[in-house]
This record gives structure tokens, C-alpha cells and sequence, in this order.
């Protein structure tokens, strides 16, 4: 694939190369929405428990929850193939565009549950969900997965050849093992070795957060794409900065301080009208702690009293206020 080719995933052809992981409990639609609208090439659920969805659970649904994001990926995760099938199926009548399945998640209550990173494992266990879930939905399917399980069984890119045979359409890796979890670095020219197997898109993961980094990153893998979780934490444009700055080279471009505030407010009060309020404010702390700090950040003089209020104020309207005056604090060099 050359750099001007259109990213196809299946019938889903992508507009460019910079992608939002899935994040539990980060990831939520209110932030898929944003990062969608700012350029993000594609946005990835948080990761949804194939047998919650298919019992019917809330929870699971709201993970799944796909409005205004297009294409909606659900990801789903589990360790058996009649749930991610019936899963998948819902999934694809709810309007979902792909399923991603989670073999990369190194939780302990995941692997504990034979799901996520430890399917690394047993690749002949992976390979019966990847089948049931290809085999229940027409749409496209991916698979997110780790280097192996730890440094003696890099087995990522017999994973990856085994999925594409099996009719998968796109694989993400991090590059990390499952004992690594997020220590040390991730490995960008390990994920070359996966690249070298497939010849469907793969994308790369772990500790990207620039444009230099993005390119650097696909330098190394090959990777058609990369895929940016935790630093898009606080800051969901950061995607669709990237995205650009791939396309047409230089720097991220980071959109106007007025526009970052009213999507941190319309993310705040999408979580209050799809959680409710209590469950809503709980969500919402981590992305509001982080949208202030990351102003700040970003040169700007939010005051640490502001950041301390905004993630313990149980009032939307103050928090509304707070977060307009955060995005409204002058530039440091330009205040001094
Ligand atoms: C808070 C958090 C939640 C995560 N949840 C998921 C998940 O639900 N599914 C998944 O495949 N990966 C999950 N990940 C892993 C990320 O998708 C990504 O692979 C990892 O953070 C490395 O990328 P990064 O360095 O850009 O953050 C999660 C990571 C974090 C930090």
C-alpha cells in the first residue's frame, strides 16, 4: 500500500492514517463523537463483554452506544465463541460498521477470564472466536493483539496470518507482550514482523502522541496506520491533528481554544444525558481533570484552584462555567 492509497478495511475505506484506541472507561461515545468530528481516520469503543451485550446489560450497551460516530467500531471481548457471535450479530443490527475483537487487553480480570491478551496464548482458542464472529456478521472484522505474551512467544504475526485466513480485514498491534503491560517502551519495529505476514492493513499502537512520533512509528512498522490512546486523553483533536499533519507534513495543528471548549462541554453534558447525572459526573472526572490539565499543558494559564474544583464540583452549571473559563485563560507567553 503506498502513502496515497485510500485505507480500506473491507467495504470501510478510512480518510486517513491516525486512528483513537480503545480506552475502558475513556473511550465512552461522547469522545468518539469529538474525535470523529476533529479528523480522527477512525474511533474504537471501549472494549464491551460479548456475553454482557448479548444478557441484555445497560452498561454493555452504552459501551456499544454508537450515535453520531461513523464508522462505529464495537469492540467486543470474551472467550466464547457463541457469545462473540450473537454479540457481533447485535452489534452489526445495533448499526455497527466493524467489530474489533480484543486479544490485547492484559488485565488480569480479563486473562483471568481466558479473554483479551491471554487468547495469545492459545491461538487455537483465539481462532474459534475469530471464525464464530466473522462467520455472524457481514460487516468487516479486525483484531487488536499485543507482540505475544511475553518476549519468548512472539507470536503476533502467526495471530495475524491465522485471522486473515480466517477472513479478518484488519489488525492493530501494540508493541508491547502481555508481562510487559505498559512498562518499558513499545517495540514500533517489532510490529514489522506482522506487516511482513499479511497483507491486509495493519496498524500500529503504543506510545504515540506526535506527528513526528506517528511518522517515526510507521517508519518503523510498515504499519499503514497509527493508532494513539493515552494521549488523546483530555485532548480527543489531538487525532485528527495527527491525521493531517501525516497527509501534509509538518506539526499538529491544534483547533482554536473556543472550539476545544465547546467540545469539552458538549462531551460533559453528553455524559450527564446518556449516564444520568450521577453515574454521568463519575465518567465525566477523569476527562475534565484532564482537559484542564492538558490546557495547561499546552502553555496555557489554567489556575491550579480551577483544576482542583472542576473534578469535585457535583454542579453541571459551575462545572459548565469551569470549563469555559479554563479554555479562556490567556496564553502564558502571552500573559508574562
Ligand atoms: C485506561 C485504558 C483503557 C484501555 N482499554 C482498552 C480496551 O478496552 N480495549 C483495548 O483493546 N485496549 C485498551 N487499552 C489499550 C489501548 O488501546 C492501547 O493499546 C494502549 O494504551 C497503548 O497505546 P497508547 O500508548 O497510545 O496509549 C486501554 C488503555 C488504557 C490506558
Amino acid at each position: 500500500m503506498t502513502d496515497h492509497q485510500a485505507l480500506a478495511i473491507g467495504s470501510v475505506t478510512l480518510d486517513g492514517r491516525a486512528v483513537l484506541a480503545p480506552m475502558s472507561g475513556v473511550t465512552d461515545v461522547g469522545m468518539r463523537r469529538i474525535a470523529r468530528r476533529f479528523g480522527a481516520s477512525m474511533v474504537v469503543s471501549e472494549m464491551v463483554a460479548s456475553d454482557e451485550l448479548v444478557k441484555g446489560s445497560a452498561e454493555a450497551a452504552l459501551r456499544a452506544e454508537g450515535d453520531g460516530v461513523d464508522p462505529h467500531v464495537v469492540q467486543l471481548a470474551g472467550c466464547d465463541p457463541r457469545w462473540m457471535g450473537e454479540a457481533a450479530k447485535l452489534a452489526e443490527a445495533a448499526g455497527a460498521a466493524i467489530i474489533d475483537i480484543n486479544m490485547g487487553c492484559p488485565a488480569k480480570r480479563v486473562t483471568g477470564g481466558y479473554a483479551g491478551s491471554a487468547l495469545m496464548r492459545d491461538l487455537d482458542h483465539a481462532l474459534t472466536l475469530i471464525e464464530a464472529t466473522v462467520g455472524a456478521v457481514s460487516i468487516p472484522v479486525t483484531v487488536k493483539m499485543r507482540l505475544g505474551w511475553d518476549h519468548d512467544s512472539l507470536n503476533a504475526p502467526e495471530l495475524a496470518r491465522r485471522a486473515e485466513a480466517a477472513g479478518v480485514q484488519l489488525v492493530t498491534v501494540h508493541g508491547r507482550t502481555r508481562q510487559q503491560f505498559y512498562k518499558g517502551t513499545a517495540d514500533w519495529s517489532a510490529i514489522a514482523a506482522v506487516k511482513r505476514a499479511v497483507s491486509i492493513p495493519v496498524v500500529a499502537n503504543g506510545d504515540c502522541a506526535t506527528a513526528d512520533q506517528a511518522r517515526e512509528m510507521l517508519a518503523q512498522s510498515g504499519a499503514d496506520a497509527v493508532m494513539i490512546g493515552r494521549a488523546a486523553l483530555g485532548r480527543p483533536w489531538l487525532i485528527g491533528g495527527i491525521a493531517r499533519a501525516l497527509e501534509n507534513g509538518g506539526h499538529v495543528v491544534l483547533p482554536s481554544p473556543a472550539a476545544c471548549r465547546d467540545a469539552a462541554i458538549e462531551h460533559y453534558e453528553t455524559l450527564l444525558s446518556i449516564y444520568g447525572r450521577a453515574s454521568g459526573l463519575r465518567h465525566a472526572r477523569k476527562h475534565l481533570a484532564a482537559y484542564a490539565e492538558e490546557h495547561a499543558a499546552a502553555g496555557y494559564a489554567v489556575p491550579a484552584a480551577l483544576r482542583a474544583r472542576i473534578v469535585v464540583s457535583e454542579d453541571p452549571e459551575e462545572v459548565v462555567g469551569l470549563l469555559a473559563a479554563a479554555f479562556e485563560t490567556a496564553h502564558v507567553e502571552e500573559a508574562a
